[in-house]
């Protein structure tokens, strides 16, 4: 393990105040996207629109890293350039998602549990040799009654240690991302509670399991009320309980905190971030920055709709969220960005 490689290949995704893209949408979950918006599900329009994203003109301005699927890190633009290496020239190091899904837990309805730990190892190293030099494993929590029980959370947050530890191994810098989800109509509170449980049970298992804590990110989600929740909390409230939160459960070791954006707007997971940096910025061990899949990408992917006359606009949409989380990771994002 080169520790000092994967200590600053992490310090390197938090700097500058840039922030990371997950590009990294599953089959099912891009599918899914892009039938919503009538664009073709198949692996050219696939190809086509992460195109679109790697080759977005000024990206490494903001974004220090994205994150890639499988089926991406092997395809090429229509040039025939590598996607790999279209974000290593814009100055992006390429990170790829290793998971294989949240599959139903056994003997726990309602609960998911992470799978893609056997025969990790070999696909990590393949990965590595490609050119990747971070990885990303999320684990899925959802808030409802009397859930998520102690052994989803435990199963869930061994997985990642496990993960994380191979990746390090190879010279990854493992994301680790336990997301607790929005769905649901349970409080700001609610999700405190259970998202501290969650990040304990995490940090417990990345200890035993011999984690290098400055070799990581973590990627959690924001402490939000459920999309259902009658009271919807102010974005000083929900930074206030983000911040707090993170204070009890992460360890100042760990370089970065890169927040999903998980069902969010995208100016509303700009304004929240960019409240916390307001608040706490100087204050905090870490860096408080972004890790945006729909955030980034959404108002994009609703102008290209699978349109080769849309791209440059769809692009500069794109350019426009980054810069703004940009701005909100310095803490200068305001309302009136968006009217420019
Ligand atoms: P969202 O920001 O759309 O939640 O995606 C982030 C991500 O990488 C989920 O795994």
């Amino acid at each position: 393990m080169n520790i000092q490689e994967l200590i600053n290949t992490a310090k390197w995704l938090v700097a500058n105040h840039k922030g990371i893209l997950a590009m990294d949408e599953s089959f099912p979950t891009c599918n899914k996207r892009f039938a919503k918006l009538g664009i073709p599900q198949t692996e050219e329009y696939r190809r086509a629109y992460r195109e679109l994203i790697v080759t977005t003109p000024g990206l490494g301005e903001f974004i220090s890293g994205a994150i890639l699927f499988d089926e991406t890190i092997r395809q090429k633009t229509k040039d025939g350039t590598p996607m790999l290496k279209v974000l290593t020239d814009a100055g992006i190091i390429p990170g790829i998602k290793v998971d294989l899904g949240a599959k139903d837990m056994a003997g726990h309805s309602g609960e998911k549990i992470s799978e893609g730990l056997d025969g990790l190892r070999d696909r990590l190293i393949e990965y590595y040799k490609m050119g990747a030099r971070f990885a990303k494993w999320r684990a899925v929590l959802v808030i409802g009654r009397e859930i998520p029980s102690y052994a989803c959370i435990e199963a869930n947050a061994q997985a990642l240690a496990r993960y994380a530890a191979l990746c390090q191994e190879v010279g990854l810098v493992p994301i680790v991302e336990p997301e607790v989800l929005m769905d649901g109509s349970h409080t700001m509170e609610r999700c405190f509670e259970v998202t501290e449980e969650v990040l304990h049970a995490v940090f417990d298992q990345l200890y035993t399991q011999g984690v290098l804590l400055e070799g990581m990110i973590l990627k959690p989600n924001m402490v939000l009320p459920g999309l259902a929740c009658l009271k919807q909390d102010s974005d000083e409230a929900i930074a206030d309980a983000t911040v707090k939160c993170l204070l009890r459960a992460v360890p100042a070791a760990v370089p970065g905190i890169t927040f999903l954006s998980g069902g969010q707007t995208a100016e509303l997971a700009s304004a929240r971030l960019n409240a916390m940096n307001v608040r706490f910025k100087s204050q905090l061990p870490w860096e408080l920055s972004f890790s945006y899949g729909r955030a980034l990408q959404q108002p994009a992917l609703e102008i290209w709709r699978g349109k080769e006359a849309k791209v440059l606009k769809a692009q500069q949409a794109l350019y426009h969220r980054a810069k703004c989380n940009f701005a909100a990771r310095k803490g200068i994002y305001t309302a009136g960005m968006e009217k420019a």
